[in-house]
């Protein structure tokens, strides 16, 4: 998409550049002892777009001064990569995380349709990431990691990456964000405490 011929398009250099200047700025304003983390779809999966190969390069750019790789993936042409869709296997795309991490040599995140923890430990173990980044899988159960952490992992509401409740409200209806499976996002519990009156007549 970036069909430019100045200093901010072609070479993977120029291409990078822009980045590069909000790297600096972010840098030289915060001091060197906060770390930087740098979000990058790592393939883009879209004909003609940054390949894993063609992001690697454009990182060569910015390495430096960035502190942690979180790696995300797709366009919004490719949204059913970028916000998994329900199909697609628990970590699929952590072999984009590693490909990051075994360049570079500095602290990387795995994420995408990480439902089940030992998907999570799997990727960990392997040496595929540093860290695991969990977004849906939080907006269905804000417990999660403290449910493994307690050996409750059979009481998770695991995400079931269906993007109605979240993608469809928050970016497709710009409304407050909603989960399908979590009824209250923002008071846990609490809708226990209200009961709904039955109709009288539902049928
Ligand atoms: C409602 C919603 C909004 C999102 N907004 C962004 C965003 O602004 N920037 C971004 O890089 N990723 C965004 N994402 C993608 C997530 O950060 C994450 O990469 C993706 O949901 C896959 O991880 P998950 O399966 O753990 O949710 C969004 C996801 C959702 C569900
Ligand atoms: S609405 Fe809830 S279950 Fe569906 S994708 Fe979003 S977080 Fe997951």
């Amino acid at each position: 998409m970036n069909d430019r011929t100045d200093e901010f398009g072609g070479s993977a250099k120029n291409r990078s550049r822009f980045c590069r200047m909000v790297i600096d700025q972010v840098r030289a304003a915060i001091g060197p002892h906060v770390p930087i983390s740098l979000r990058l779809s790592v393939d883009e999966l879209v004909a003609g777009g940054n390949t894993i190969e063609d992001c690697l390069e454009y990182l060569e750019y910015l390495q430096d001064e960035v502190d942690l790789f979180d790696t995300s993936a797709g366009l919004n042409p490719t949204i059913q990569y970028q916000i998994d869709a329900n199909y697609l296997e628990d970590g699929w795309r952590a072999y984009m995380a590693k490909a990051v991490r075994d360049r570079f040599h500095k602290p990387t995140i795995a994420i995408g349709n990480i439902r089940d923890p030992q998907v999570a430990e799997d990727i960990l173990a392997r040496g595929d990431a540093d860290f695991i980044g969990l977004g849906r899988g939080l907006i269905a159960d804000p417990e999660w990691c403290n449910k493994i952490k307690y050996g409750r992992t059979q009481q998770l509401r695991k995400c079931i990456s269906c993007n109605v409740g979240c993608v469809g409200n928050r970016i497709g209806g710009n409304k407050p964000l909603r989960c399908t499976i979590n009824p209250d996002l923002i008071y846990g519990e609490a809708y226990k405490n209200t009961r709904c009156p039955l109709p009288v007549t539902w049928w």
